[in-house]
């Protein structure tokens, strides 16, 4: 090297103040010994605070844990990868995120403390998070817009053959009216009877068109039509369509209510389609049979329903990804109720939660904000 390029104390002085990476040492107890002023900015303490404090006070319990263990491995020789993450605690209170790059202080060849150059990357990984959740947001709004456009055109191939099965309803419905009724008792009675089992049929097919409807909606992220609705009804209603499923698989069906709950401003169909959703999931999961508990409670402004079962439950891999278009572990599923049902109740002003546990049961419960009478 050129002599005149040898650095001095003064030029290593220099080279320390002005990095802009912090860059600390201290001695074998943790007490500091230099910091740069890269290190005021980075913690916020100034120069003379700075020395002789102990370093630990940057740290918290499980950072610490963490920093010791490297120095132990540095002082025995041992690898660890370099720069590795640590959070420190700001003066103010705050955390940062810092790369840190950490060697022996040796002199006079004695291990005398620990030298740290540390990197604030506070600031980058937020943004990684960020542009990772706006990728996410991006990936599931793109399987939206598909799901919108395979809606749309599943429910034109789907409206026009229901909107004919209830034509044919009705026109047997007449036909039997017209013919059958006035006839000897026992026509008479089967008259009857097909009727009723016609009424049913309807109703289903009513059920599959309000579906459908309820899957346009969801595509076109319409608003729903709001009134004031008494969940209870809504309840019955759901149990009315899907209860008979339960009972063939030997569900029991509990209903806890709260006598007392307010209405709330929803949509009805849109309601009713979410806790048919829940309750067909949770029948599901119940294979060999077990509880089904529908509970109703309030909680100051909120109106809570839950729909709890003893089935399979589900591995907590799984639970990010319940509410995502397509996302089912069932060979013939669609993986559309949740994602829908959420939307719904999104769309509601609420909010949707649940718990699980592996081979004891789930719970979904659904919270909507209670109704403001209009
Ligand atoms: N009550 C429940 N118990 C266990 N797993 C459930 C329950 N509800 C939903 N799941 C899981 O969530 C997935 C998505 O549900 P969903 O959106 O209704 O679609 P699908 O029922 O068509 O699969 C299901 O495939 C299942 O793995
Ligand atoms: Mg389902």
């Amino acid at each position: 090297m050129k002599k005149e390029f040898e650095l001095t104390k003064q030029n290593y002085r220099y080279l320390l103040e002005n990095a802009t990476d912090a860059i600390w040492v201290h001695d074998l107890d943790g007490i500091i010994v230099v910091a740069n002023k890269a290190c005021e900015t980075l913690t916020g303490y100034s120069h003379e605070e700075l020395i002789g404090m102990n370093v630990s006070r940057f740290l918290s319990k499980k950072f610490l844990a963490k920093a010791r263990q490297i120095r132990r491995k540095l002082v025995c020789g041992e690898y660890f990868e370099q720069p590795y993450e640590l959070r420190e605690l700001r003066k103010d209170g705050s955390t940062a995120i810092v790369k840190v790059t950490t060697n022996l202080f040796i002199s006079g060849g004695v291990i005398r403390g620990f030298q740290h150059i540390g990197r604030d990357v506070t600031e980058e990984t937020r943004m990684h998070e960020n542009i990772r959740q706006y990728a996410q947001q991006l990936a599931q709004a793109e399987k939206l817009n598909a799901l919108g456009e395979l809606a749309a055109s599943v429910v034109h191939e789907i409206n026009n053959p229901l909107a004919g099965l209830l034509v044919y309803c009705r026109l047997l419905s007449e036909k039997i009216d017209n013919h059958l009724l006035d006839k000897e008792p026992e026509t008479a009675e089967l008259g009857k009877e097909m009727l009723a089992t016609l009424a049913k049929m309807e109703s289903a097919v009513t059920y599959c068109s309000n579906i459908t409807r309820g899957l346009l909606d969801f595509a076109r992220q319409s608003k729903p039509m709001v009134g004031p609705v008494t969940v209870h009804l809504v309840v019955d209603r759901a149990l009315a369509l899907v209860g008979n499923r339960a009972r063939l698989k030997n569900i029991e069906i509990v209903r806890e209510e709260d006598p007392q709950l307010a209405p709330v401003t929803a949509d009805f169909q849109q309601l009713e389609q979410v806790i048919v959703n829940l309750i067909v999931n949770a029948i599901q999961a119940m294979p060999d049979g077990g509880r089904l508990t529908i509970r109703t409670n309030q909680n100051g402004e909120w109106v809570m329903i839950s729909v709890k079962d003893t089935g399979q439950g589900i591995p907590p891999k799984n639970i990010p990804k319940l509410f995502t278009p397509f996302f089912t572990t069932k060979e013939k599923g669609s993986g559309l109720g949740l994602a829908i049902s959420h939307g719904i109740i999104e769309q509601h002003g609420g909010t949707f939660s649940v718990e699980s546990k592996v081979g004891k049961g789930t719970t979904f419960t659904i919270r909507l904000p209670v109704g403001t009478g209009q």
